[in-house]
């Protein structure tokens, strides 16, 4: 099962808004229904995201009728803050668009076939990368469960948000392989059910033992003694450890703090964003009002309701036990072990 990929020069994803119904794939051939795709959360998760925005540059530059680099340093330009725009919060996003940017006017001196040519290289790099991360993150991760563990998650971390293994979920699947018995919880995460609709399927299919709750069930869970160890992914830290991540992750390691449980977050470097000290800075998504009210285009709320639907929340870095990345498991204090990363 891929998420995505390069396939047959169109960006082939699968249609996440579909699972776990259909399992659908789509070719997206032009920069526009790519950036549609990210936006709609067809393409979702913030390696995913990033991966995305990469073949998106692609897209936008292939057919570039550009004679001058002057000319097509311009067009590029224009592709890369129409990209910017699908998602604000994944800073993968960003990272990826800057990194081709960077990469392009590296080469200045190249013909602009080339240039075409380096833009597709780069974005499989990208992805090829992505792919080694999850790796590393999984073998340093799985280390922390534990036979006899109970974990949960939130939102969807898994081979579905990356190229490859995923982050959270990753080290799930790493720690399965090893031969550990844990059991999973998966928050539903509401409002578009990540959890429920992504998670679920995919631990399934990795025949992890798994068990859906209601995202207002996770308190209970803890006092019950249910949960051992809770591992999440993100969508970008800041400088001090502060990480966003899906909406509902900053209740959890609030809980996690009160109840004792170790909280874990699982992300590779792209998703570190250093030019921020802390969370604070971190710019959240505010995604549509129906999603909301509606559950599956069925109204659950009165149409003229007032809505707050931010889509991520921040967990300060106090509450965050450790954070695995793929060089590592990085410690308290954040404000150094992050320095190692950079
Ligand atoms: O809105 P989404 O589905 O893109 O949000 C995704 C998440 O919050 C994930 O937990 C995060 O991107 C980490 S994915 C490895």
């Amino acid at each position: 099962m891929k998420t995505i990929e390069w396939w047959r020069n169109k960006v082939r994803i699968i249609d996440q808004s579909k699972l776990p119904g259909k399992l659908n794939y789509l070719n997206l051939a032009d920069i526009r229904q790519l950036w549609w795709a990210i936006r709609g959360l067809k393409v979702r998760g913030a390696p995913a995201i990033g991966i995305a925005a990469a073949f998106g540059v692609v897209l936008g530059m292939r057919n570039s009728h550009a004679k001058t680099h002057r000319q097509f340093n311009k067009e590029l330009k224009q592709v890369i803050r129409y990209l910017k725009k699908a998602r604000p919060t994944a800073v993968n996003l960003f990272w990826a668009l800057e990194r081709i940017q960077q990469k392009v006017l590296a080469h200045c001196g190249q013909g602009i076939p080339f240039l075409k040519k380096l833009i597709l290289k780069e974005a499989l790099k990208i992805m090829q990368e992505d792919m080694d991360a999850c790796r590393q993150m999984a073998r340093f991760g799985s280390k922390l469960i534990k036979n006899g563990d109970s974990l949960l998650t939130h939102c969807n971390a898994g081979a579905l948000a990356t190229a490859d293994y995923g982050t959270a979920l990753g080290v799930m699947y790493k720690a399965k392989r090893a031969g550990k018995r844990f059991k999973v919880y998966a928050d539903e995460t509401r409002p578009v059910l990540q959890g429920a609709r992504l998670t679920a399927w995919e631990l399934i299919r990795h025949k992890i033992d798994v068990t859906l709750i209601c995202d207002n069930m996770a308190a209970q869970l803890m006092k019950e003694g249910k949960i051992s160890k809770i591992f999440v992914g993100a969508d970008r830290i800041a400088a001090n450890g502060d990480a966003a991540n899906k909406i509902g992750t900053y209740n959890l390691a609030v809980l996690a703090n009160f109840h004792r449980i170790p909280f874990y977050v699982v992300a590779p470097v792209s998703t570190f964003d250093f030019s921020l000290k802390s969370g604070k800075d971190i710019p959240i998504e505010q995604r549509d009002p129906r999603e909301v009210k509606e559950i599956f285009g069925q109204q659950i709320a009165p149409k003229n309701v007032k809505v707050y639907n931010p889509a991520f929340d921040v967990t300060p870095q106090h509450l965050i036990s450790a954070i695995v990345t793929e060089r590592g498991i990085l410690g308290k204090p954040y404000k150094n072990s992050l320095k190692r990363l950079k």
